[in-house]
């Protein structure tokens, strides 16, 4: 695995308008993250998300993840396996990918498996979570970055931002506010990854210099 100073080689799996990907790819061309990304790869076949990766000339692939309707498992999971495997990849970022991830990706990146949640876990994990914030009448929300382990959103958390929920607000306007927040915190969650020590005690993540 690599040390703290080596850039990330990081794929990126998403579902969606891969605006997290957008971030850490402005995050890299900033210089404020030290990485690459590899690849990225959708279960959707016109997710934005593939789009925005070619746009950067970013090998971008749609693997169907057929025929389970909420997770990776199987020979889909073989094949993501494989592709990751073949980029080089050693950290992956769920961005926006909604499917559930089971123990063979797992085993196959152990602890360098990044997700973004948008809720304060562990309140509101699965999907829509702004949805149910404001049908729940939270005041207040946000978004999580955490490692991804075998429950559904479960694991430990690397850093959290909070979102107000405002009187007027419609699940649109909450979501586009925790997207806000969303830019900040995972480039923010994997530069903390890439340059510091992870020591995990119990639930609580630890960031230490590198040794
Ligand atoms: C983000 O809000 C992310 O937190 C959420 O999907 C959106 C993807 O946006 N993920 C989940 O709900 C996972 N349970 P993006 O495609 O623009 O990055």
């Amino acid at each position: 695995m690599p040390s703290p100073s080596t850039p990330l080689r990081l794929a990126v799996l998403g579902s969606g308008r891969g605006t997290n990907l957008q971030s850490i790819l402005d995050a890299i061309d900033q210089g404020t993250l030290a990485a690459q990304v590899v690849c990225v790869i959708s279960d959707v076949p016109d997710a934005l998300i593939l789009e925005r990766a070619r746009r950067h000339h970013i090998p971008a692939f749609h693997i169907s993840a057929a025929p389970f309707k909420s997770k990776l498992e199987g020979p889909a999971e073989t094949a993501y396996i494989r592709t990751l495997k073949e980029h080089g990849a050693d950290t992956i970022a769920l961005a926006g990918f909604m499917r559930i991830i089971k123990t063979g990706l797992l085993a196959a990146f152990p602890g360098r498996i990044l997700n973004i949640h948008p809720a304060l876990l562990p309140s509101f994990p699965g999907a829509q979570s702004w949805k149910q914030a404001l049908d729940h009448g939270a005041k207040i929300t946000g978004c999580t970055v955490h490692l991804v382990d075998a429950g559904t959103d479960t694991g430990p958390i690397i850093i959290q931002r909070a979102v107000p929920v405002l009187a007027d607000d419609t699940p649109e306007s909450l979501h586009a506010r925790i997207q806000e927040q969303e830019h900040l915190a995972y480039p923010e969650a994997l530069r903390l990854f890439a340059t510091t020590r992870i020591q995990i005690e119990g639930r609580r993540v630890r960031l230490l210099p590198p040794s």
